[in-house]
């Protein structure tokens, strides 16, 4: 069986390249909305944006984590070798953990800052944190610490994604392209 015929599942290809659209826009939003200069309602259009898609970012990825968790990925061509397979593996777990810390400790800053989340207050969901300025500064210096970490992590991904779609042509790319499983 050819490498690309052991590719995920539908399911887990969507979740994938979601997360990764929600968060390739989340990133430069985030970015540009702390910048000095701007008019006070694209600041405000930028933070409402920024706030509840990265809202929606950690309800996909606990979907995502327990997708994975109960569905085992498929496994890795034979050819590959293990300094490779530990990188991927490695980077892998890593992008799960700094994309569930940067977008908890952005739920938290807001959250116990006691500014509003317009998606889950018009659901009506009360906060979990309480509110706390010093708890708001902690995950204020988290989520920016956090995303320094992120981009590199997502530059080594992409690059790595890259490479062997345009570069070793191995079909490991093709275990999650396209979103829906042929
Ligand atoms: C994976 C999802 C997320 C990513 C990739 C992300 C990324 C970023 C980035 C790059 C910044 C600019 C940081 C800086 O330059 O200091 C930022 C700032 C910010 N983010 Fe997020 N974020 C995410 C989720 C969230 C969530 C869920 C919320 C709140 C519900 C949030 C609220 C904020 C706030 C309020 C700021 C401004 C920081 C401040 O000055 O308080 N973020 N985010």
């Amino acid at each position: 069986m050819s490498a690309a015929a052991t590719g995920y599942r539908t399911t887990a290809r969507l979740l994938h390249w979601l997360v990764a659209l929600l968060i390739l826009s989340t990133l430069p939003v985030g970015q540009a909305m702390v910048q000095e200069g701007l008019s006070r309602p694209v600041q405000d259009a930028l933070f409402i944006y920024h706030k509840n898609v990265g809202v929606i970012i950690l309800l996909l990825m606990l979907l995502r984590l327990g997708y994975r968790l109960t569905h085992r990925a498929p496994p890795l061509p034979p050819h590959m070798p293990d300094w490779q397979r530990i990188v991927a593996r490695t980077t892998h777990v890593a992008l799960y953990v700094l994309v569930f810390v940067q977008a908890i400790s952005g739920y938290v800053r807001v959250e116990a800052g006691g500014f509003p989340i317009e998606m889950l207050d018009a659901l009506g969901v009360p906060p979990l944190v309480p509110r706390s300025e010093p708890l708001a500064d902690a995950a204020k210096a988290t989520h920016a610490v956090t995303r320094l970490l992120l981009v590199p992590v997502i530059l080594l991904h992409i690059g790595a994604a890259l490479q062997h779609a345009l570069w070793q042509r191995d079909g490991v790319f093709s275990r999650m392209w396209p979103p829906i499983a042929r």
